[in-house]
């Protein structure tokens, strides 16, 4: 949500910059910004759309010797996506870009319009500036300003904000949104909202705290931290690199990203499955004393890998599951027990909602976990514990192998799970893990698969909706392909429980209403089979996804015959993403970055 990049060095700024956001954009892609400020002069560029248009733009600029210059990719919260509301936002001396959502902006705007500061734009960011410069008015120095103005913000941002009377300083301040401080033997400096932006230019970097300010300029680094006294620079080493977020000749990341997910789940075993146990070195079993409960709280694909995961882990684990929407758990008093383990799931490690509600459970002194694709994200930094699913960097909008690798992990933890509560046999647990072996041969894409679904897709273009239905733990996974659907094609989609149908939905049954059926041969297969009955007997017409043929179907995506029905869950999930993608791509859609939406979601 939102992308942030920061320099201050002597290289091409332009560059550096449009090369971070580009990192960036799949973050949120409305309008793109930047602003320099070179031998005391500034320019700025803005552009609504994909960040190409920004480019565009900018191809007269020319930025080199020293200078300072800080970029912006939105995804709008407040006023359209237009160029007057793209970011970096101006006062008379001073630009700012910032990520999050400034809650008092309203009651800021109104007093600083009544001593007649007018504002361009409609945006909550617009405030910092001007009340950045109103404070300079006032007779602080720009540093005291800047600690005023972020002592009189509410709500969530990072920020960076340059202005000309400190021609080379970056002021920055983070609170509840991502950003990332980083330097390199060149002694040039930058700033990132993800780490992304940051790989292949610095070596060392502050993972910066909530609550955290200061300035950078070429030769010093101010860091404050939210007591307001000077904190250490605690640099770590960064070790992500640039190879895992290249598209490798597949034309879209989400392509690429389905195809890898063969290879990533046996990176998310690597090392954790032993002959009759699950092992994770980063857990310590105490963490699991005396708790009797698990509650899982997450948002969009990472919630449907939640609510999956509570089969498991009441199947297998015998233990009391509740999974939570984080967005509605925030903010309904929720009842905390302090022997139920919090586990949060979240690709990112970012996401405003659930990162809440782990501060909430902290509070509740309740122990938590959390299923993480980003080291290092504010959420790995604040749980008790954290398992990183090793999906590497995904840059497909619709999440694919970050949800398969979560649904790895929570399998292999309901079975660490097992294991402790003595719920199931050595025997049993060992098939378990004999079978998560199998995972990775059975999430390769298969070309015949591939080349049925792209034909089969153009049936679906159009219709008044698409039901998914499964049962068991094959409902979330319908969800999920539901929502993929949803958020590629822009066509109207549910997922819903198979046996639920006949209690409203049926009645849209008609030959235009498309119900997508997964018909795993080992879980319930007879009851949902009657189900799909009553809907062919309506005259929906039906897709289904199985191993074994089903005559009544219109359409068939055939599985290998497996034996268990976990793994009729991996190849359903491959079948369901390529649909969606298929369905995208004849839509002419954007497949990775599609319309409104944004990988992570730092406001609430
Ligand atoms: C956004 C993304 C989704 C993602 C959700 C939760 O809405 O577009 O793909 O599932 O956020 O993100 P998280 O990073 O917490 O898993």
């Amino acid at each position: 949500m939102c992308g942030i990049v920061g320099y201050i060095g002597s290289k091409d700024a332009k560059e550096i910059l449009l090369d971070g956001l580009k990192e960036l954009e799949y973050r949120g892609y409305d309008s793109a910004g930047i602003s320099l400020l070179c031998d005391g002069k500034f320019s700025y560029f803005k552009a609504v759309g994909k960040l190409e248009n920004l480019v565009q733009k900018m191809q007269k600029c020319s930025s080199n010797g020293s200078v300072v210059g800080i970029g912006h990719t939105r995804w709008a919260t407040h006023g359209k996506p237009t160029e007057i509301n793209a970011h970096p936002h101006q006062a008379s001396r001073s630009f700012v870009v910032h990520n999050g959502i400034i809650e008092n902006y309203q009651a800021i705007k109104k007093e600083l319009q009544s001593s007649g500061v007018v504002f361009a734009s409609q945006t909550d960011t617009e405030v910092i500036v001007h009340l950045f410069e109103s404070f300079v008015k006032d007779g602080l120095s720009d540093y005291e300003a800047f600690e005023k103005c972020i002592d009189t913000l509410e709500g969530a941002y990072a920020i960076l904000l340059m202005t000309k009377s400190s021609p080379d300083t970056i002021y920055f301040a983070k609170h509840g949104s991502p950003m990332i401080l980083g330097i390199n033997e060149d002694n040039e400096k930058f700033f990132g909202s993800s780490d992304a932006a940051l790989i292949g230019k610095c070596s060392q970097v502050i993972y910066l705290e909530d609550g955290d300010y200061g300035c950078v300029t070429s030769d010093s680094i101010t860091l404050y931290n939210k007591e307001h006294t000077r904190a250490e620079l605690a640099f770590v080493p960064l070790t992500v690199t640039k190879l895992s977020a290249q598209k490798d000749g597949f034309r879209y990341f989400m392509e690429k990203e389905i195809y890898e997910q063969s290879e990533v789940i046996s990176d998310t075993l690597l090392g954790r499955l032993s002959d009759d146990m699950i092992v994770f070195d980063e857990l310590d079993e105490a963490l699991f004393d005396g708790i009797d409960e698990i509650k899982l709280c997450a948002c969009g694909t990472s919630y449907h890998s939640a609510l999956a995961a509570s089969y498991l882990f009441e199947r297998l684990s015998k233990i009391r599951v509740s999974v939570e929407i984080a967005s509605e758990f925030r903010y309904r008093e929720p009842l905390m027990s302090q022997n139920t383990l919090f586990i949060v799931i979240s690709q990112s490690g970012e996401t405003a909602d659930t990162l809440e509600t782990l501060k909430m459970a902290k509070k509740a002194a309740l122990r938590s976990l959390v299923i993480c694709n980003v080291d290092n994200s504010s959420m790995v930094r604040l749980a008790d514990a954290s398992i990183l699913t090793r999906a590497g960097i995904e840059k497909g909008v619709a999440s694919t192998k970050a949800f398969a690798t979560q649904m790895m992990v929570l399998w292999m933890l309901s079975i660490y799970v097992a294991k402790i509560r003595q719920s199931l046999t050595s025997k049993q647990i060992s098939d378990e893990i004999n079978t998560m072996r199998e995972v990775s041969r059975v999430t390769l894409v298969k070309e015949g698969m591939h080349e049925r679904i792209t034909r089969l897709s153009k049936r679906y273009l159009h219709g008044h909706g698409f039901f998914f239905i499964g049962r068991d733990i094959f409902y979330p996974l319908a969800l999920e392909g539901a929502l993929k659907l949803k958020e590629i094609s822009y066509l109207h989609a549910e997922g819903y429980p198979s046996g639920e149908m006949k209690h409203g939905p049926i009645a849209l049954a008609d030959p235009e209403l498309f119900t997508i059926a997964l018909m795993p041969q080992h879980m319930l297969y007879e009851k949902t089979k009657s189900n799909i009955e009553e809907l062919s007997a309506r005259d929906s017409t039906i897709c289904v996804i199985s191993s074994i043929e089903f005559d009544k179907a219109d359409d068939f995506i055939a599985l290998e015959s497996h034996g268990h029905y976990m793994l009729e869950f991996f190849e359903m999930m491959i079948a369901l993403q390529l649909l969606s993608m298929q369905i995208a791509i004849r839509l002419d859609n954007d497949v990775d970055m599609p319309r409104n939406l944004a990988k992570s979601v730092t406001v609430e």
